[in-house]
């Protein structure tokens, strides 16, 4: 890898991942040279998809997308900025939509600056279409028989559809 390479890990949950993550993924692949999709593997939250469901899933959409080898995926667990280092990024990608977003996200990446100030965090805003998008929506919407169609993948949405039971859980 040269060594001048700016890396940038887009940390989530993504359960599941929708158009409004893909949106963000496109626009920081136009500013970085590598973007690594980071998995959460222990979000605090219980994820309605396993960990290996939610991989699979951005691993077949970002092939789909065909946005070449500068987007890859891989998984994270303990400190956002201990795994940072260890693939030597400089950034932590995230999306915001609304001011509803700001207070957590601002926390967390003042957190993440005072353990690691060489990781900048990179906040991005996603297309209009996608402001309101979220993965919980997108499981509501499901579990109430709504068209998904433009909030998720064709692949995922057909991954939700196989899953619409355990919706009325979460
Ligand atoms: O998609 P999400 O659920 O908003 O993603 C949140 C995530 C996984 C990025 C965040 O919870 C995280 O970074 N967890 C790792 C734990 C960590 O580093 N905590 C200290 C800094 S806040």
């Amino acid at each position: 890898m040269p060594k001048h390479q700016r890396i940038a890990v887009y940390p989530g949950s993504f359960d599941p991942i929708t158009n409004g993550h893909l949106d963000i993924i496109a626009r920081a692949s136009r500013l970085f040279d590598r973007i690594i999709v980071a998995v959460s593997k222990n979000p605090s939250k219980t994820p309605t998809f396993t960990f290996p469901e939610r991989t699979r899933m951005i691993t077949m959409t970002l092939k789909k997308l065909r946005l070449g080898k500068s987007v890859s995926v891989d998984y994270f667990e303990g400190l956002l900025v201990s795994y940072c280092r260890r693939v030597r990024a400089c950034a932590v990608v995230r999306g915001l939509r609304a001011v509803s977003d700001f207070e957590y996200e601002f926390q967390m990446a003042l957190m993440n600056r005072r353990l690691a100030k060489d990781v900048e965090t990179v906040f991005l805003m996603p297309d209009e279409r996608y402001v309101y998008l979220s993965s919980s929506l997108v499981k509501e919407v499901a579990r109430l028989g709504g068209d998904l169609k433009a909030f998720v993948p064709p692949g995922v949405k057909a991954e939700i559809d196989s899953k619409k039971k355990q919706f009325e859980r979460t």
